[in-house]
Formats: C-alpha cells, structure tokens, sequence
C-alpha cells in the first residue's frame, strides 16, 4: 500500500514551497500518495504569488478534498496516514491547531496527527514575530509537532530561487522518510576549517 502524505496548505506567503513539494513527491516518491487540502487564503495566495487556480494546485495530488469537510476521512484516526505537512503555515492556523481549535480540514487533520502521535510539520512563516506566535509554536512542539520555519540555506551556494526553494523542500521530505533528489551537507572541506581555526587564534 502506498504511504498517504497529507499536505494542508494555508494563507501564509510561500505557495511556492507547497508546490514544488508536490511536484517533487510525484516526480520522486511513487510509494507516496498526496492527499491535499487548501484553505480559502491559502488558494488566495496561489493566485497572487503564482498566478494559477486552485484546479492547477489539485491536478499536483493524488487525493483532494474540500477545506470545509470535517466529515472527510482525514478527520478521523480510523485513516492511517504517514503524516501531515502544512505548508506553509499561517500563524492563524498555527494558532488553530496549538489551542485544539479543529475548525476545518486542515486543522482537523493536524490534529489528528498529533492526538495519533503521527508526524505533522508546520512550516510556519511570519516576520517579525509576537509572542502569541512564539507561544503557539512552542505549544505544537510540546505536543510533537514539528516547527520547521522556511528558512533557506546558502551553504549549497543556490543559484536560483528555485534551489533555495527546493532545498527546503528536501528537508521538510526527509522528516518522512521521502528522499527526493538535492545537495547533501559533506561537510566543511579542510581549506575552509582550517581557515576558520586560524581565525579562531
Ligand atoms: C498576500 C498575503 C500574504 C500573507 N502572508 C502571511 C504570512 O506570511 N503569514 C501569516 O501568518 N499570514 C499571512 N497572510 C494572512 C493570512 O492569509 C490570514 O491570516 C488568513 O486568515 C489565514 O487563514 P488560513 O490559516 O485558514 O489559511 C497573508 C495574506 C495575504 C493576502
């Protein structure tokens, strides 16, 4: 049976990373099947930041459902799945899910996925940031969430927004065992150490 990955994504900016996210799951995962659900803001940001239709987004998953159906498989623990991401994650539904608030699909799955000790990363994005969003983030963690900002790296000397983007990417899909194709950390190469050790002096 393929594993079921679910993806919720919501009003934050960053519809690139859900995109590319599935699109790397379908290109590089075929043991994985997405199961997809995307609140109104979140289609909102789609449009904005993208320039394409929530039709677009479905036709990159496997499963679709609708934001306001609480009564869909995802909302029970019945339906085993290998885990949730939400990506990427507005501090609205950062705050739903941290106070139990399962007032949509999204925040109905995610929790979910914590009261089944399942995976859920919440790619939360806001700057700068207050101490209700602080607070919320440390509430997921202490539940068993995981909060994976989507910060990029410049250690593997991107060239593109797309790398940064993908990158990130990779290693929100390696928490679930998905390995997609990317650079690797080899660690320093000795010119560099040395140089940093000499600076150290
Ligand atoms: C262009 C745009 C960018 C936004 N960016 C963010 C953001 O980065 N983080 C955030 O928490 N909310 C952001 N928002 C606000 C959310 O979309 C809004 O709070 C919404 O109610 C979230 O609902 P949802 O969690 O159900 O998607 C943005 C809204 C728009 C229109």
């Amino acid at each position: 049976m393929r594993r079921r990955f679910v993806v919720g994504i919501t009003g934050a900016t960053g519809s690139i990373y859900a995109v590319r996210m599935l699109e790397m799951v379908r290109a590089h995962a075929p043991d994985v099947e997405t199961h997809l659900v995307i609140s109104p803001s979140g289609v909102l940001n789609i449009k904005y930041e993208l320039n394409i239709g929530r039709r677009d987004v479905h036709a990159l998953a496997d499963h679709t459902y609708s934001f306001r159906d609480v009564g869909a498989t995802l909302s029970s623990g019945g339906y085993p799945t290998a885990g949730m991401v939400v990506v990427p994650c507005s501090m609205r539904t950062l705050a739903a899910v941290a106070h139990g608030f399962s007032d949509n699909l999204i925040t109905r799955a995610a929790d979910v996925t914590l009261k089944e000790r399942r995976r859920l990363v919440m790619m939360v994005r806001e700057t700068p940031l207050n101490l209700a969003h602080l607070r919320n983030m440390t509430a997921v963690t202490e539940m068993g969430g995981i909060i994976f900002p989507p910060l990029p790296a410049f250690y593997h000397h991107p060239k593109t927004l797309g790398e940064m983007v993908d990158h990130t990417v990779a290693r929100v899909l390696e928490l679930f065992d998905i390995n997609v194709p990317g650079p690797h950390w080899q660690g320093t190469n000795p010119s560099d150490a040395a140089a940093s050790a000499e600076a150290a002096e």
